[in-house]
């Protein structure tokens, strides 16, 4: 559940910027998302939606073009996107329910900049300002498995897994306990269903039966979102930086 809205999450954010990049400056506009309090909905409005068109009908003032929203948003977060000219973006930030005005701007994507991407850094931004960094959240990973022996996977600083964790730390070809720690606090795998239907056994030196990753997904998407900082990381040279989850300090169930 944590894994997918965290997923949900990042891929709105980089779906949003990647289409919102290209409208900027139209018609000395640009694309601003309006991010608002769900809960300040006025009574009269039968919709959230309503209630957006009529704050986007008072904001604009000239261009009748420009009262149309790009886009609405009501599951991670909720408001619109429409195109402002600086002044009217300005006038909908001090608005009743107004959370936040928020500039589109376009950004290409590369993996260990992908936090400066999304606009997070440890300085400024959602990140610094309200971000736990996944401290206490568990994300279950259901994928190919995880390499335990992978940086992104070193616990230093996590302390033990939470109490009430009930989770099982499970042994097989090359893989036991001792693989588990205070990032990996729960592995299991799950082979009876492929067996069951498969008739030729699994080839155990191609696949691992254990929560080993013999095929790298698992173990990328679990550093993708929860993977310790590790620094140094290039691919030959290029984008070196610092890669990292985006929830550092949460634990993973794989
Ligand atoms: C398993 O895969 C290896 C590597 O491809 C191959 O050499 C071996 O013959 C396979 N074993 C069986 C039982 O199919
Ligand atoms: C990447 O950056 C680090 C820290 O700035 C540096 O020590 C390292 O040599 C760089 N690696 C490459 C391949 O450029």
């Amino acid at each position: 559940m944590a894994k997918a809205c965290l997923a949900t999450f990042i891929l709105t954010l980089l779906s949003l910027s990647a289409i919102l990049g290209t409208t900027e400056n139209y018609g000395g506009r640009k694309a601003y998302i309006v991010h608002i309090l769900k809960s300040m909905k006025p009574q009269q409005f039968n919709s959230h939606r309503h209630w957006y068109a009529s704050m986007l009908d008072q904001i604009v003032q000239s261009d009748p073009s420009a009262k149309e929203m790009l886009y609405t948003y009501g599951t991670l977060l909720h408001g619109f996107a429409a195109q402002l000219t600086k002044a009217e973006a300005q006038a909908t930030e001090v608005m009743d329910g107004c959370l936040a005005v928020i500039p589109s701007s376009l950004n290409k994507i590369s993996t260990t900049h992908a936090p400066e991407f999304l606009g997070l850094s440890s300085s400024s931004g959602l990140w610094s300002r309200y971000s736990t960094y996944g401290k206490d959240i568990i994300v279950g990973m259901i994928d190919t498995g995880i390499w335990p022996e992978s940086k992104s996977f070193k616990d230093e600083g996590l302390g033990p897994a939470p109490t009430g964790w009930k989770g099982a730390c499970e042994s097989g070809r090359r893989f036991d306990s001792s693989n588990c720690n205070g990032k990996i606090i729960g592995a299991r795998y799950f082979s009876k269903g492929y067996e069951a239907q498969n008739p030729t056994p699994i080839n155990e030196t191609l696949e691992y039966k254990s929560p080993r990753d013999n095929d790298g997904h698992g173990t990328h998407t679990a550093s993708t979102v929860a993977g310790a900082a590790v620094s140094g990381i290039s691919y030959f040279g290029f984008v070196n930086g610092t890669a990292r989850g985006m929830a550092p300090q949460a634990r993973l169930a794989i």
